[in-house]
């Protein structure tokens, strides 16, 4: 098999206590997590509001775990310089939203951050094809953007086979991280990862649980186990 990026846990926030952000965070750091996700929403590309900037600035100062920023809104770019500054380590805009994806991914990295792009489950991963080489990651959405707790759906585990497929035809498996996002539990997370995710966040199914650092130690704990 070919070899890919290390597989790691993103803790997603959006299911975190919002009034206990670092004691939150805590938790899942003392459980091992990898990454912090950030959903940030703005109510025109998902139904919902959350978070924007001065959050994450507010984050990035309790924590040097790095910030996994997820913009589910139109216009990113507009907001990239702010992010940055907030201190994003990984800023990731969608592909239905970018008249100019290119672009907008090239001044991400230049800003020295890394890059990534997410789909939507309607969308079909071969609209990818052409920027893999361009990109540090690629978010495959398992759920609708826009809430924490819904079903995983399943037809999302064919589109991450056909991604990884094409992210090693390209000889990118070093290169570039399949993360997925919406629905991941325990028990699923081993399946997530056997189609070919190497990044995965976990919402609900770490934060609504009544201990999250076990949590996050039951996931790596599986991973362990089904990878060799
Ligand atoms: C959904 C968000 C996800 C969400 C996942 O729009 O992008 O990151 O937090 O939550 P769970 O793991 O509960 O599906
Ligand atoms: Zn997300």
């Amino acid at each position: 098999m070919t070899k890919t990026r290390p597989i790691r846990i993103a803790p997603s926030l959006l299911s975190a206590n919002f009034a206990s952000l670092a004691e939150e965070i805590r938790k899942v750091e003392e459980g091992g997590a990898d990454l912090l996700h950030i959903d940030v929403m703005d109510g025109h590309f998902v139904p919902n509001i959350t978070i924007g900037p001065p959050v994450v600035q507010s984050l990035r100062a309790v924590t040097k775990t790095p910030l996994d920023v997820h913009l589910m809104i139109e216009h990113p770019e507009d907001y990239f310089e702010e992010f940055r500054q907030a201190g994003a380590d990984i800023l990731t805009i969608h592909w239905e939203v970018c008249h100019h994806l290119h672009r907008s991914i090239q001044v991400i990295k230049e800003k020295g951050m890394r890059a990534g792009i997410a789909i939507n489950p309607s969308t079909p991963v071969q609209v990818l094809e052409c920027m893999l080489s361009e990109v540090d990651q690629i978010v495959i959405m398992s759920v609708n953007p826009g809430f924490g707790g819904q079903r995983f759906i399943p037809f999302a585990l064919s589109k991450i086979r056909t991604l990884r497929q094409m992210i090693s035809q390209a000889g990118l498996d070093e290169r570039v991280d399949i993360l997925v996002d919406g629905g991941i539990k325990l028990d699923n997370c081993l399946e997530v990862i056997q189609a070919g995710a190497n990044i995965i966040v976990l919402g609900s199914g770490i934060f609504y649980t009544s201990d999250p650092a076990a949590t996050v130690r039951k996931v790596r704990g599986l991973i362990e186990m089904g990878v060799p």
